[in-house]
């Protein structure tokens, strides 16, 4: 931990009722000690746990455990609009739950749904609840809206029993908050992302279409956000987006076409990571085609190569991302695509691998660039794909030497 990494960052500490409270007293410290201004916010139940003194004494202001015991009328707004993060160290079932659902009843959760600032929750519970299929997916809900999650370790929980569910420990939930509030590298830069796969009618019914989903282009938009950039989202996928976001939905490709390119001066990185439509049927009937007229004959014609376009027409110093799904000789038709479309870097993915590719939520890569460069990144999240990906954008927008 570095010390004053946290300096002057407002941090909400919100406390549940977990036997793991004892350890939000040393979170509380420690965050103090990084330079942070902590509020501790802590449950009725939390207070079944530890004293609300304890947290006054080492916390940077007196603990708060009720929306009605100030003076203060709104004190959940008040805490969510002046912090920089909001930690919940330990996180219950109960928490999570209400916080996945929007419900607010009380001044934590009132707080987390006031707030706009970035969330880190560290879940802590027993292994039999943590598992169950309602904790699992109100995890994966908030996860998708972008609030960090600090996995819970295996090891000793209360009652002597062992497991997974234990809150890890203090110095690892610090090292979480400070990842949470770390420098933002694209600060400022204006990132267009497109994402999902194009839908070309035949009819006013029918379409030809393909397997994409959106979720890689959406997470790609969200870790854009996070390293703080100003997003446009040019989706034709259904996903929703946090509100940072400024999404512009399309259908076709002629479409997401015209919402790219007329964007694209603006912007200082343009990623591609939506399944284009390479044909269109030429002729979309204004009327449902009807068996009773016989088998049609569907004529195509290219849609026009989006990439292809920006990397003809882009200004110095933007940065061009594409996407090519491959089943095999990632590398080599990475870079076959990165000089026909005079892209910066192309994320080849193995749609053939397990796990990896349309529709999961998991992706495994070589992300190649036009200075030979070269990056595997595993199996992983789709928002850790992400996070590679902007990792390598950020070097090429700073000037930075790949790494070794
Ligand atoms: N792309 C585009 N406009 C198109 C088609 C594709 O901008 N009309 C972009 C995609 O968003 C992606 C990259 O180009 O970033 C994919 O290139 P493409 O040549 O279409 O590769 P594949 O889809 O893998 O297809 P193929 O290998 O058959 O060419």
């Amino acid at each position: 931990m570095s010390v004053g990494r946290l300096a002057g960052r407002r941090v909400v500490l919100g406390v549940c009722g977990g036997i793991a409270a004892y350890k939000a007293v040393e979170v509380c410290r420690r965050l103090v000690d990084a330079g942070a201004h902590v509020v501790p916010v802590l449950t009725d139940d939390a207070l079944r746990f530890v004293g609300a003194v304890t947290f006054s004494a080492v916390a940077s202001e007196k603990a708060q455990t009720s929306l009605w015991a100030e003076a203060d009328p709104i004190p959940h707004t008040r805490l969510g609009r002046s912090a920089d993060a909001v930690v919940v160290a330990p996180a219950t079932a109960r928490l999570l739950g209400a916080y996945a659902a929007g419900i607010s009843d009380d001044l934590l959760t009132a707080t987390l749904l006031a707030t706009r600032a970035p969330v880190l929750v560290c879940p802590a519970m027993h292994t039999e609840m943590w598992e169950h299929a309602a904790v699992q997916d109100n995890v994966a809900l908030l996860r998708a809206r972008g609030v960090a999650v600090l996995d819970p370790e295996v090891g000793r929980l209360a009652g002597g029993d062992r497991g997974a569910g234990r809150l890890p420990e203090p110095a690892a939930v610090v090292a979480a908050v400070e990842a949470l509030l770390a420098p933002k590298d694209l600060a400022g830069r204006k990132v267009l992302v497109t994402a999902g796969g194009t839908r070309e009618p035949l009819d006013p019914v029918r379409f030809i279409g393909n397997r994409s989903s959106g979720k890689q282009g959406h997470a790609l938009a969200e870790e854009a956000v996070k390293r703080g950039a100003l997003v446009t989202l040019v989706t034709a996928s259904a996903l929703t987006a946090s509100f940072s976001v400024d999404v512009v939905r399309v259908e076709t490709a002629a479409e997401m076409e015209e919402a790219v390119l007329t964007r694209a001066d603006r912007q200082d990185v343009i990623v591609m990571a939506a399944a284009v439509a390479d044909f269109r049927p030429k002729v979309a009937a204004e009327q449902k085609l009807s068996k009773a007229d016989g088998v049609p004959d569907i004529v195509l014609e290219p849609t026009t190569d989006i990439l292809a376009a920006l990397g003809q027409r882009r200004r110095p110093g933007q940065v061009l991302v594409g996407f090519a799904a491959e089943t095999g000789d990632l590398v080599g038709r990475g870079e076959a695509k990165l000089a026909a479309k005079g892209a910066d870097l192309i994320v080849a993915n193995d749609v053939s691998a397990p796990g990896a590719g349309f529709d999961h939520d998991t992706n495994a890569a070589v992300i190649v660039g036009n200075d030979g460069f070269q990056r595997e990144v595993p199996m992983a999240s789709k928002r850790d794909v992400a996070a590679a990906v902007f990792d390598e954008i950020a070097r090429l927008l700073t000037g930075r030497r790949p790494r070794a």
